[in-house]
C-alpha cells in the first residue's frame, strides 16, 4: 500500500550538542497509537541523492524514502508526540537529512509501531539491569517513565555508556530521578572523556560495571539471574560481548525456546 511520506511533523527539537538531539514528532491525522515501552517507530525522509537519469521515475512515484528504526524514548502515556534520541552518523543515509529538517517540517512516521524489546514476560519484583550504549538509553527511558509508579520492579538499574560526558544526553534528568527514587540507580560511564575535564564519575566501558564485585558495590545486590533480568541496547559489539559474558554467568538469552530468558537485547546496527 502506498504510504504518505508527509504523515508526520517535527514539532520540537532539542539539541544536546551538534551531533546529538531529541526529536519530538507528531502524527498529523491522529494521536500516538498504543505501544509497549521499548518498541520502535520508523522515521523516513526522501532520499536526497539525485535520481539516476538512466532510471526513469515511474509516474505517480515520488523520490524513494530512506527509512530507519528509532526506539521511542517517551512514555506510552504521552499521546501528542513521540520523542526520539538520535545521534548523527557521519556519512549516514538518513541522519544527515534529519539534521537539516526544521521544526514544522514534514516527515514519514510509520503508524505501525513494532518490536519485541519490552518488559513483556518479565515478572514483577525483579532487579532490572538496563545497559545502553550511546542512544541505546532511549527505550529504557520509555520503560522507566511509563512504569515508575507501578511497582513493576524491585530496582531499576540503568547503565549509560558513552564516549564523552556531553553524549550523556539524559544525564540531568536521570540524576534527578535517582535523587528522589530509591529504587532507581543511574550509573553513567565514559570511555573517551579527557582526563582533565573535571568528570569525576566512572570511566571505562559498561562491561566493567557488570563485573560481579563492581556491580554489587555500585548497586548493593549481586548480579544474579535468580533475581535480575538484563536488557542490552545499542552497539552490537557491546551486546555480543556482554551476552557471552553473562551467558557464562548463568543468564539465558530470551528467544522462542527460552521465553523466560533473563537476557534480552536490541542491536542498533
Ligand atoms: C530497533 C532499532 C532501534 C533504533 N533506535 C535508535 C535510536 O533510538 N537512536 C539512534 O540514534 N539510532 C537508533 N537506531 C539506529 C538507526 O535505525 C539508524 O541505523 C541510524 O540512525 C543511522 O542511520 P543512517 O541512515 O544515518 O546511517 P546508515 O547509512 O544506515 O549507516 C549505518 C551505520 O551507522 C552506524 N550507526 C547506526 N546507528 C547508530 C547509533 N545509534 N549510534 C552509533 N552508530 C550508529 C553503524 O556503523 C551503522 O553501520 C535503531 C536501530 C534499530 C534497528
Ligand atoms: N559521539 C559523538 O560525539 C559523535 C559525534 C559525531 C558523530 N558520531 C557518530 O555516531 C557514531 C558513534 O556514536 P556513539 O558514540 O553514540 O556510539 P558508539 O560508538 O557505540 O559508542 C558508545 C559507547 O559504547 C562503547 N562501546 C563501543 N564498543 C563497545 C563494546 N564492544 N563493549 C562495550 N562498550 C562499547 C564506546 O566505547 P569506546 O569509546 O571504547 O569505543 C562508547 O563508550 C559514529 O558512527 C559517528 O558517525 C558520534
Amino acid at each position: 500500500m502506498p504510504v504518505d511520506p508527509t504523515n508526520a511533523t517535527l514539532v520540537e527539537r532539542i539539541n544536546r550538542h551538534d551531533d546529538l538531539a531529541l526529536f519530538r514528532v507528531a502524527y498529523k491525522a491522529h494521536d500516538v497509537p498504543d505501544f509497549e515501552p521499548g518498541q520502535f517507530a520508523t522515521l523516513g525522509l526522501p532520499d536526497p541523492t539525485p535520481p539516476d537519469p538512466a532510471k526513469p521515475v515511474r509516474p505517480g512515484r515520488g523520490p524513494k524514502l530512506i527509512r530507519r528504526a528509532y526506539s521511542i524514548a517517551s512514555p506510552n502515556t504521552q499521546k501528542d508526540a513521540l520523542e526520539f534520541y538520535v545521534v548523527k552518523v557521519d556519512g549516514g543515509k538518513l541522519t544527515p537529512t534529519l539534521w537539516d529538517l526544521e521544526v514544522g517540517g514534514d516527515l514519514f512516521m510509520n503508524p505501525k509501531i513494532g518490536g519485541h524489546f519490552t518488559l513483556d514476560g518479565v515478572p514483577d519484583g525483579r532487579t532490572l539491569v538496563m545497559v545502553g550504549t550511546g542512544t541505546g538509553l532511549a527505550p529504557f527511558r520509555s520503560m522507566y517513565l511509563t512504569y515508575k509508579s507501578q511497582k513493576r520492579w524491585d530496582r531499576f538499574v540503568l547503565l549509560d555508556g558513552c564516549r564523552v560526558a556531553q553524549d550523556l544526553g539524559y544525564r540531568e534528568e536521570m540524576e534527578a530521578f535517582a535523587a528522589v527514587d530509591p529504587d532507581f540507580v543511574y550509573l553513567p560511564t565514559v570511555t573517551r572523556e579527557p582526563d582533565d575535564s573535571g568528570w569525576s564519575g566512572p570511566r571505562g566501558r559498561v562491561n566493567a560495571l557488570l563485573e560481579p564485585d563492581a556491580f554489587e558495590k555500585a548497586v548493593g545486590v549481586p548480579l544474579d539471574p535468580a533475581t535480575c533480568s538484563v536488557f542490552l541496547c545499542g552497539n552490537p559489539q557491546m551486546i555480543d560481548q556482554v551476552e557471552a559474558d553473562l551467558n557464562g554467568r548463568g543468564f539465558v538469552t530470551k528467544d522462542r525456546k527460552h521465553p523466560d530468558g533473563t537476557l534480552v537485547f536490541e542491536r542498533y546496527w
